[in-house]
């Protein structure tokens, strides 16, 4: 099953596809947890994303293809994979498209987390990530067990740089122009569904269950 997460920044898309992934035994691959990997390992490729990540600006293209393509090609991607954050772009969508095809193969579902631009303000002021592993929680929403502490492998939880209210904002303004034409892109291919991402957690998980399980 080859499936792409698309929505708004905290729409949740992150919190779904890792549910996801779990559900269905595929990979989550997720391009801001990549660059976010590779700035805290200080790679060239970590310093080139990070100019733009903190102002709330997309990576170019360039550097994010030459990042995410090769990956599809790895063993655990055999049975498919949830993508999230990537394609961002028509271009990024295109290539995609075009790599698949190459393959013989295509994209099953693009999943939109449909949430509006006021509740996201909202949740990425309490939103706490894990640096370690890329585990995500709300304070109010989706605590962690312990307080500050990742569920998973407990790392400490911080606020990501670029959840401060203005970038969020810039954001949102990025997802708005470069982003949200996917959402056209991918019903012209038939494979858009949407689900109301300003419900529970679990009640969006069981709402994207019912797609996939259909
Ligand atoms: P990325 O890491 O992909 O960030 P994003 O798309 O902005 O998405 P977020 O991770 O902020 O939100 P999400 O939708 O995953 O929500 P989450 O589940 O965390 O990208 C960061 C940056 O990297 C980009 O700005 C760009 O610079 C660069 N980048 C990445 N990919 C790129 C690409 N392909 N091309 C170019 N540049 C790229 O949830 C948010 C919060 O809400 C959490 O606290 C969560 O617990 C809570 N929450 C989740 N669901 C619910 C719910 N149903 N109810 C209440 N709270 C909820």
């Amino acid at each position: 099953m080859k499936i792409v997460m698309l929505g708004a920044p905290g729409a949740g898309k992150g919190t779904q596809a890792k549910m996801i992934a779990a559900e269905f035994g595929i990979p989550h691959i997720s391009t801001g947890d990549i660059f976010r990997a590779n700035i805290k390992e200080g790679t060239e490729l970590g310093k080139k994303a990070s100019e733009y990540m903190e102002r709330g600006l997309l990576v170019p293209d360039e550097l994010t293809l030459q990042l995410i393509m090769d990956r599809f090609t790895k063993d655990d991607c055999a049975n498919g994979y949830v993508l999230d954050g990537f394609p961002r772009t028509i271009a990024q969508a295109e290539a995609l498209t075009e790599s698949l095809k190459k393959a013989g193969e295509a994209l099953d579902y693009a999943i939109d987390v449909d949430v509006p631009d006021s509740a996201i303000v909202k949740r990425m002021g309490g939103r706490r990530a894990c640096l370690s592993c890329g585990g995500t929680y709300h304070v109010t929403f989706n605590p962690p067990k312990k307080e500050g502490i990742c569920d998973l492998c407990g790392g400490k939880l911080s606020i990501r740089k670029d959840d401060e209210p203005e970038t969020v904002q810039k954001r949102l303004d990025v997802y708005h122009a470069q982003t949200q034409p996917l959402i056209d892109y991918y019903s012209e291919q038939g494979i858009l569904r949407t689900v109301d991402g300003t419900q529970e957690v679990g009640e969006v998980f069981q709402s994207i269950q019912e797609i996939l399980n259909a």
